[in-house]
């Protein structure tokens, strides 16, 4: 299991998403629903079906300004309203349980720890938007969330939270955890509901948005596990509460998964707390070292220089800065990285990932691949800086899916934060971090 790591000394960051788990303790079983609905797993159901009604459990997650957690930022009671309002006769929740990023934890190591919390979270969605099907998708390879996730299914259904009748006489709601395996863009969501309807897929242009036409074109409400996780806690302490956890544009907290020199785990954090807050969770740099950047984002994510740790975690100023909220990773590099490599190896596995659908995602991010590969071997043209400029201009204005806007951003920070690293590899063949030792080796081959 992945270390939860403590917020820094000094700080009480509240819990939303492990409160239950945290209360409860990491030695009990977390598939006890004893134990669990003593800690109040389902009492925010309780409440939504007893007291709120569908449309005052939407107003209420609307209220709070709960934001998708799974990386887009999305208004979850606007989806939720779309649902509801779209004419159909079948209507489904599919939580998004799988988890991109291969180096990201995170929404793994919460179904873990608290599997009823997207049980419950889950189902009042389905209550709210008037779905009677519930799809729990995970990742094949995450097994222990996976049993989590099918035990807590199976006592919640037995107990009478989910399956026949649980919204009432003749309102049932079918709840199953299905495992999924693929690449990187099989957590896209159209493309994790095409798998989910049994084909391969590719991601599909937006609008119609699947809280229109989902899965089998039925409106359809996804949302990542932790988005479904924050709502019974939101439904039990009323929005005003949540709102007043994180910033205003991005209330509540997110599970982030910090990478530094002395730690690594994973830390609930208040949306809207300055980087060097999290930073500090794993260590800025080893004894000697100093810290140079930290990756924000997964390998889509933005390269932030340590003058920008300022900046707070939330979904509009990360993106104002360069990177974004996208998998939840915070990784930090000391000055033994070189931000044009880094750079260069994240933009390679941004074209490998790319399904291949839309032409400027697929050759335009080869070709920042092959821009950045000859800059770090020593081959550089004096156009090469422009090119990547422009060339990521047009890519992100091709745009079909997130992947293409979002995989330049590597790149695009590193010019923009370091780039006088740049132009040393570029200008004066060296590599001031003493990494891209062909530089070294073209240069020489060269003055022969
Ligand atoms: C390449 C790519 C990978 C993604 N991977 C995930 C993922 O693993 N989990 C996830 O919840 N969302 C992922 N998303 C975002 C989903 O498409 C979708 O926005 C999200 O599941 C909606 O839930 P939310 O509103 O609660 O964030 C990914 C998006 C892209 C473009
Ligand atoms: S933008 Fe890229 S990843 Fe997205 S559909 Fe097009 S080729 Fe595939």
């Amino acid at each position: 299991m992945t270390d939860i790591l403590a917020a820094p000394k000094g700080k009480r960051w509240p819990s939303v998403l492990l409160a239950r788990a945290l209360a409860r303790g990491s030695s009990t079983d977390p598939t006890d629903l004893d134990g669990a609905t003593a800690a109040g797993a389902f009492a925010g159901l309780r409440k939504a079906i007893d007291e709120l009604g569908p449309a005052a459990t939407i107003a209420t997650i609307a209220a709070s300004g709960l934001r998708g957690r799974g990386g887009s930022g999305f208004p979850t009671g606007e989806k939720w309203r779309a649902a509801a309002s779209t004419e159909a006769r079948r209507r489904f929740v599919v939580a998004n349980g799988y988890g991109a990023d291969p180096a990201v934890q995170t929404d793994r190591t919460l179904m873990e720890r608290d599997p009823y919390a997207v049980v419950e979270g889950l189902a009042i969605a389905a209550f709210a938007v008037g779905a009677s099907e519930g799809i729990i998708a995970i990742r094949s390879e995450a097994s222990q969330a996976v049993a989590a996730l099918t035990a807590a299914v199976g006592e919640a259904e037995e107990a009478g939270f989910i399956g026949p009748d649980a919204f009432g006489p003749g309102r049932d709601l079918t709840v199953t955890v299905r495992t999924v395996q693929g690449a990187y863009m099989l957590g896209e969501e159209t493309v994790l509901l095409k798998a989910l309807a049994g084909g391969r897929g590719q991601p599909e242009q937006r609008p119609p948005y699947p809280s229109q036409e989902g899965l089998f074109d039925a409106p359809t409400v996804v949302q990542n596990v932790q988005t479904l996780a924050a709502v019974p806690w939101i439904v039990i302490n009323g929005p005003g509460a949540f709102a007043a956890i994180g910033s205003k544009a991005s209330p509540g907290t997110m599970l982030v998964q910090v990478r530094g020199h002395q730690r690594s785990g994973i830390a609930e954090v208040p949306l809207g707390t300055p980087l060097h807050d999290i930073v500090a969770l794993g260590g800025e740099a080893t004894p000697g070292r100093i810290l140079k950047a930290v990756l924000v984002g997964g390998p889509s994510g933005g390269l932030l220089p340590a003058e920008a740790l300022d900046t707070r975690y939330e979904f509009d100023a990360l993106r104002q800065a360069g990177a974004h909220v996208g998998s939840g990773s915070v990784v930090v590099a000391d000055d033994r990285a070189c931000i044009v490599d880094l750079a260069r190896l994240l933009t390679r596995f941004c074209a490998d990932e790319a399904c291949g659908k839309t032409i400027p995602c697929r050759i335009g991010t080869r070709r920042l691949f092959e821009i950045s590969d000859r800059i770090v071997t020593g081959r550089p043209r004096p156009t090469d800086p422009q090119l990547l400029v422009d060339l990521s201009h047009d890519i992100v204005e091709s745009a079909l899916c997130d992947h293409e806007r979002l995989a330049t951003l590597p790149l695009a920070s590193g010019m923009r934060y370091f780039r006088a690293e740049l132009d040393d590899h570029i200008l004066r063949s060296s590599c001031p971090a003493g990494v891209c030792r062909p530089i070294a080796l073209a240069t020489a081959a060269g003055s022969r």
